[in-house]
Formats: structure tokens, C-alpha cells, sequence
């Protein structure tokens, strides 16, 4: 992509060249979905808002901005404030810039003009936000086609454009939405490109986290190493989620390092490591987690229990192609898991009666994966005609489809030992019947394993877009050599 002819959107050193050209093809890939709808009239225009700056509560400290998802994937514009508007007939794009005032270039910098934004982000044309009206009145269109549906996984509604002096138009908000959701659930090339970029960033950072992790740090440590590489060397200045660095016990909670649980534990001997962080930059994201222990030397149950979450990945790897439908990978990797339960002594019975009674989702409570994108999960799951299934486990799939190539997906398997989900399995006489309760009770307090890698669907399986140690040998000899020599590295430095 670094040959890219046109305006691009690049941060200097090794960071990755983005052309503007990327935004030009998805407006007309819109708009060729938008021309065969046979409920789009003529002379219809697409309108979106993009996202708003805001301040921390009722002071005036703003809050670093990050464009909104949708606007992000037309137009690729960094600044807030802004509108976009595409002509579905011809294709034309125009930019709307909000007219700043005089202090912004005391307080915030150069008030540039219309024309600076055409340039630099490859529209047709760039206006003031207070001319929209008067802009697209005078190209009289039949409709506004607007952006309002919900967000399958959060069920929040995106914000709908509006402006002073929409009234006067007419306005359809239903049928954008499914259209720009499935553009976005297919990855264009130099999308794949931007993609492979944020996983490579952020499997180096995983890596460095690996080699710095040692007993005695706090969890917090080990997520600061993570930011600071993926900003100091990928200028990734957001990542695409909150950082979750969950050690011993900790590494059972799902979603922990929120605010309540700020990643704030002292690793020690014996603790599993799960980090489940990504870096996101120019808004396209990664989902990667890494599973260690803390000394870098896996404990006999440690292993086993690492080694049957890398079998089902391995083996949803193996089986992932086009046409393949992800609740069937979902169930592929919960009996994987069962099967090597069993052989490690937790589990005892036929894997067939235990999928019966679901008892997968004991072990892995969450989906095995979901799409990444713009979003860390990324929209397009839940399309019309396609249900979720209410089934446990099943039902956390934040996608039930049948794969096709250019889908982006994390498949992230975990096995995690959770006291409350374990007692309830054990209360219940269908699923306790299968549970060896004796050598359960040694892996109260393990807390779990995640292995989390992202994907792209290829025409005939899929291409591996992450790349960090995973089987235990890379692990420990990673942890051992690097780990050795960033130890090295210290005690020199405290030397000199
Ligand atoms: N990092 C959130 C997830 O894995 O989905
Ligand atoms: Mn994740
Ligand atoms: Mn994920």
C-alpha cells in the first residue's frame, strides 16, 4: 500500500500508508448495492453524521475523539463535527466541515478551508456544515437515505443525521442501514491490508509483553508495555478495546481490567496470565489474547489445560472455509474441549450425552468468535433472517452466519473455571453427572485460558492474521530466551 498514488493517511516511520482510496472504493461499493435495491428511487442521496467531540462530564477537558464507525468506513475523516453526502446515481461525494471559529486557531491550531479537505480526504467536493441544506436543495434529491438501525451486539441505535432544515426533505432511514452493514461485513482488499497491519503491531507488542512479564509485577505493568508499543511503534494511539490483563483467578473473568477491576493484581508463581488487548489504528481494530504463566513455565495442569483450548483452535482453523456455518465451529470447539476434559480426568462420560446438556458452555460461557472490523465487534452478525440461537453458549455467538470470503473473525476458544458457573453445574443433576468433582476442586482458582486469534476467510479455508508463540514449547522457549535477555537488559542498565 506504501506505492499509494492520492492523499493518504500516514504517521511517519514504519507506520502503514492508508490511501484515501480505501473510502473512494467502499462509497462505490455502497453505491452499487444501493443501485440494484429496487427500493431506491432515483436521485436519492445518502446522508451521514459523523461523530461529536465531548467533554469529561460538565467540565471542559475533552475527551480524545475517535470517529464514529459508519462515517469512518465512507470517508475516513479524523475531525469531528463533520457530515458526508454521496449522490447514489453519480457516485459524487461531499464533505461538510464545520465552520470554526476565530479562537480555534489560538486555542487548536490552523483554520483550514473546504478545499484542504477535499484534498486530503479524496471527496468531490467540500462545503460548510451551515450550507447543507441549501447544497443538497439545490441538487433537489427524491430522498435522503439516513442511517438508523441497531447495533446487534450492544442493542444501542446508531445517532441518525440530522441538521437545521431537514424538514424539507424528504427522508428514508430504513434502508441504509443493511446495506452499509453488509458492505462492512465483507473486508476489501486494501482493508485486509490495513488489518494485517494491526494484528502485526499488535502480536509484536503481545510478544514484548511476554518477554517483560515476570512474578512481582502488577498486572498494569504488563498492559502499559502493550500501549507503549503499539503507539511508539505502530502510532496506534487508541486500542480497539479496554486492555483485560487477568492473572491467577482474574483470568476467569471475561471482560476484567474495567474499572472496577483495573488490572491492578501482583502476578505470582503459579498465576496463568491471560492479556486479551489490541491496538486499533486510523479506527480498524485487533482482538488478540495471549495465555501464559507468570514464570514462564507451564505447571502439568496448566499444559493440559492450554494444550485442549489450542486443540479446538487448531481445529476450527482446520475446518473454516466458505460455507461453513460458525455455531457449527462454535460446537466443534465445545466438544474439542469436552474430549480433552475428559482425558484430563475433570470430565467423565460419553461427549455426546455432554453436548446434550450443553455442557460446554460450563467451560467456554462466551461465543467462540465474532467479526472485527472498524468495530472490535464488528456489525453484520445478526442480518435479517438470520437468528440467534437460544441455546447456552450458543446464544453469546455474536454472529450465527454461514462464513464467505473477505469475513474478518476472531476465533478465540477458552476453557475458564468460574465458581459460580461451576456450582451451578454442579447443582444441576444433568450436567453434575458427568463432572469428577475430586479433581475439579483442583482447578478452583486456575481461573482460565484464552487463545485469541484473528482470521480472514479466504476462497478455499482462511489466512492467520495473528502471529505470536501459541504451542507450549514456542511459549516457554520465547518466555526463556527473550524473557533472559530483557532481564539482561535491565541489570545492565541498573549497572550503568
Ligand atoms: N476483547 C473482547 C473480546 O474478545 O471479544
Ligand atoms: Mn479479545
Ligand atoms: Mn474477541
Amino acid at each position: 500500500m506504501s506505492a499509494a498514488v492520492g492523499p493518504s493517511y500516514w504517521l511517519g516511520n514504519e507506520t502503514l500508508k492508508v490511501p484515501a482510496a480505501l473510502f473512494v472504493l467502499n462509497r462505490r461499493r455502497l453505491c452499487e448495492r444501493l443501485g440494484i435495491n429496487k427500493d431506491v428511487q432515483k436521485s436519492s442521496i445518502v446522508l451521514l453524521q459523523g461523530g461529536e467531540e465531548t467533554q469529561r462530564y460538565c467540565t471542559d477537558t475533552g475527551v480524545l475523539f475517535r470517529q464514529e464507525s459508519y462515517f469512518h468506513w465512507m470517508f475516513g475523516v479524523t475531525e469531528s463535527g463533520c457530515y458526508g453526502a454521496i449522490d447514489v446515481d453519480t457516485g459524487k461525494s461531499i464533505l461538510f466541515i464545520p465552520k470554526l471559529p476565530d479562537s480555534y486557531a489560538v486555542w487548536m491550531g490552523k483554520i483550514h478551508p473546504p478545499e484542504y479537505f477535499k484534498q486530503k480526504y479524496a471527496v468531490d467536493e467540500a462545503h460548510y456544515t451551515c450550507e447543507i441544506a441549501s447544497i443538497l436543495s439545490a441538487r433537489k434529491p427524491s430522498v435522503l437515505l439516513t442511517l438508523r438501525g441497531v447495533n446487534t451486539d450492544s442493542g444501542n441505535i446508531c445517532k441518525e443525521a440530522s441538521f437545521e432544515g431537514i424538514s424539507q426533505f424528504a427522508v428514508n432511514n430504513s434502508i441504509l442501514h443493511p446495506e452499509i452493514v453488509e458492505c462492512r461485513v465483507f473486508k476489501t482488499d486494501m482493508e485486509l491490508e490495513v488489518l494485517r497491519y494491526t494484528n502485526r503491531i499488535s502480536s509484536e507488542a503481545h510478544k514484548e509483553v511476554m518477554k517483560a512479564a515476570r512474578v512481582g509485577m502488577q498486572e498494569y505493568e504488563l498492559e502499559s508495555v502493550f500501549l507503549h508499543y503499539c503507539y511508539t511503534r505502530g502510532g496506534m494511539r487508541h486500542s480497539s478495546y479496554t486492555c483485560i490483563c487477568g492473572t491467577g483467578d482474574n483470568s476467569s473473568v471475561l471482560h476484567y481490567g474495567h474499572a472496577g477491576a483495573p488490572n491492578d493484581k501482583t502476578l505470582a508463581a503459579g498465576d496463568m496470565c491471560l492479556f486479551d488487548m489490541g491496538g486499533e489504528y486510523y479506527c480498524y481494530g485487533s482482538d488478540i489474547t495471549c495465555s501464559f504463566p507468570a514464570t514462564g513455565k507451564f505447571t502439568p495442569d496448566q499444559k493440559d489445560i492450554y494444550e485442549a483450548v489450542l486443540k479446538s483452535s487448531r481445529a476450527v482453523m482446520k475446518a473454516l472455509k466458505p460455507g461453513v456455518a460458525w455455531p457449527d465451529m462454535h460446537r466443534l470447539a465445545d466438544r474439542v474441549h469436552l474430549e480433552e476434559l475428559t482425558k484430563i480426568g475433570i470430565l467423565r462420560g460419553n461427549v455426546d450425552d455432554m453436548m446434550k446438556v450443553h455442557l460446554g458452555a460450563v467451560f467456554m460461557p462466551h461465543g467462540l468468535g465474532h467479526f472485527l472490523g472498524i468495530d472490535v465487534h464488528d456489525v453484520g452478525g445478526y442480518p435479517e433472517g438470520v437468528d440467534r440461537i437460544d441455546l447456552p453458549g450458543l446464544k453469546s455467538l455474536r454472529t450465527a452466519r454461514v462464513l464467505q470470503e473477505r469475513m474478518v473473525l476472531t476465533i478465540e476458544p477458552g476453557i475458564y473455571f468460574i465458581d459460580h458457573v461451576l456450582d451451578q453445574a454442579w447443582a444441576d443433576p444433568a450436567q453434575s453427572c458427568f463432572i469428577n468433582n475430586e479433581v475439579l476442586q483442583r482447578f478452583r482458582g486456575f481461573g482460565g485460558v484464552r487463545i485469541e486469534d484473528d482470521i480472514a476467510v479466504t476462497a478455499s479455508g482462511m489466512e492467520l492474521l495473528t502471529c505470536v508463540p501459541r504451542t507450549v514449547g514456542e511459549i516457554e522457549s520465547f518466555m526463556a530466551k527473550d524473557g533472559n535477555k530483557a532481564l539482561d537488559q535491565v541489570v545492565l542498565s541498573q549497572q550503568l
